[in-house]
């Protein structure tokens, strides 16, 4: 097992993004204003939607760094079938419990690699009326894209290489590690 990503990188990498987001979802008083932030309501609240199982590492670390009023929920996809965006089909097995009917929504994913189970649920919870969604994704593999979908906020880009830990699994195993490593099969 080889180290690709150690955890300060990773830490690095949550340290850059978390800004961005919450720079992007605070609302400012208005053109120019550099005065106090308007507090959103309850329900206007970033909705913070971690998809299981693999972001759930990520997602701690993330919304610690937001630092902001937000909620959090998880949904579960499961995908059956294998190969191309044809003969996939994803479905929502779990969650969200939170309406997100007008909701502003950040999808947090573990890793993008064929992009169908995320362009799935991006479009999913449009459908369901979510007033924007946005993606933010650890780790993306475009060699590996399949389906057209936009990661708005993105950690690393790395090669077509099968990664553990860190929440990602390899047989439900590894999950634990603290650095993303890369596993090797022989
Ligand atoms: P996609 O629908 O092909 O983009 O697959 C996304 C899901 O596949 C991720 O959320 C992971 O659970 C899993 N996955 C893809 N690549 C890896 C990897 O290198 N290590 C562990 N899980 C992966």
């Amino acid at each position: 097992m080889t180290v690709l990503l150690s955890r300060q990188q990773i830490a690095e990498a949550v340290a850059r993004l978390a800004p961005e987001i919450r720079q992007d979802y605070t609302p400012a008083l208005g053109p120019g204003s550099g005065g106090p932030r308007v507090k959103a309501g309850a329900g206007e609240e970033l909705l913070v939607l971690g998809v299981l199982r693999g972001a759930f590492v990520f997602m701690a670390d993330l919304v610690r760094a937001l630092n902001m009023p937000l909620t959090v929920d998880f949904v579960r996809v499961s995908t059956y079938g294998g190969g191309t965006v044809t003969n996939r089909k994803p479905r929502i097995v779990q969650g969200p419990r939170t309406s997100v009917l007008g909701r502003r929504v950040l999808v947090v994913e573990d890793i993008v690699d064929t992009g169908i189970t995320s362009a799935f649920l991006v479009d999913y919870l449009k459908r369901k009326g979510a007033a924007s969604v946005k993606l933010c994704a650890l780790l993306s593999k475009p060699s590996r894209r399949e389906a057209d979908v936009e990661v708005n906020y993105l950690g690393f880009t790395i090669a077509d290489l099968f990664v553990v830990g860190y929440g990602l699994d390899y047989a439900q195993q590894y999950r634990y590690l603290p650095d993303i490593c890369v596993l090797e099969t022989k």
